[in-house]
């Protein structure tokens, strides 16, 4: 990493906190997301996805979709009861990022970065409940968040990132990988510099910093491993960035499932392809869905 390309953002990111979508949402949400659900004042967050129209909007077409299971939910009290709060806030968060890079400044197609974020989002979730992690909602929020940095380099370094991506594209290689030959540093890095600005929990920011390290550090844990396989298996979807990546992947191999495995022992005896099939059934759902939130 070059620590000192890496600092030239910073100033990007202070700059950040004059949008009145920061100020009035995120920072207040933020400090929400790290209460446990019954101590979130209802009537806090129904102000605050009430604040603005577009994403009191997607928070409703969310809530309405077959995919939470839900249906007819009309008003915003509604669609936070039926979707739980803490499943509104992940919500919302995403709601406000996607708000924070205006249209014409995406190095890539905003609808195929929330693709893949949902995508992981949802994935990580579905994961979670299939091995018994106690907090499914954590698991989600960390997907929805864990490529945050990508959002941090299109605002940060736009024309760099564009290039990024190009060189990316053409030579079939990761993302990261490009960053770090281009930018000098990674949307983990850059994503984490922003996390700390606002104050995000330890796990969800270890997600942000070492969802693509080979071997998951421990302090990261299971949500770090969890997060990235299903980042790898959204990328071996068709849900990635838009553009065929070569890797061979052998998830089985993968050291993230090994730590899985040691966090919770029972793995060891689950049947990977099974878990990879269910998944992929809710894949069609998975692009739908983002497809209603997310296209203009
Ligand atoms: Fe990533
Ligand atoms: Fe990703």
């Amino acid at each position: 990493m070059n620590a000192q390309k890496l600092d030239r953002i910073r100033p990007r990111i202070e700059a950040l906190e004059a949008m009145p979508t920061i100020q009035v949402i995120v920072q207040p949400l933020v400090a929400m997301l790290q209460l446990p659900a019954d101590q979130v004042d209802l009537e806090k967050v129904v102000e605050l996805v009430s604040y603005d129209g577009t994403i009191a909007a997607h928070c409703l077409r969310m809530a309405n979709s077959p995919l939470f299971g839900r249906g007819n939910t009309e008003t915003v009290r509604s669609a936070i009861m039926a979707l739980g709060l803490k499943r509104i806030e992940a919500i919302l968060m995403g709601c406000c990022l996607n708000g924070i890079v205006p249209p014409d400044k995406w190095a890539f197609d905003a609808v195929t970065f929330w693709r893949h974020s949902l995508g992981c989002a949802l994935v990580s979730r579905q994961m979670a409940k299939l091995i018994g992690y106690p907090d499914p909602e954590k698991a989600y929020l960390a997907g929805l968040l864990h490529d945050l940095g990508m959002l941090v380099n299109t605002l940060a370094c736009t024309e760099d990132f564009r290039k990024c991506i190009q060189a990316a594209r053409e030579g079939h290689v990761a993302l990261h990988r490009s960053e770090e030959a281009h930018l000098g540093f990674t949307h983990c890095q850059s994503g984490k510099l922003l996390a700390e600005h606002w104050h995000f929990s330890g796990d969800v920011m270890d997600v942000i910093e070492f969802h693509h390290d080979e071997v998951v550090p421990p302090a990261g844990g299971p949500l770090v491993a969890l997060v990235h396989l299903s980042d790898l298996l959204c990328r071996l979807r068709d849900l990635g960035y838009g553009y065929y990546e070569a890797m061979g992947v052998d998830l089985g191999g993968d050291a993230a499932w090994a730590t899985l495995v040691e966090h919770y022992p029972a793995l060891a005896n689950m049947d990977l392809a099974r878990l990879t099939m269910d998944i992929d059934g809710s894949m069609e759902e998975i692009v739908a869905l983002v497809d209603v939130v997310f296209k203009p």
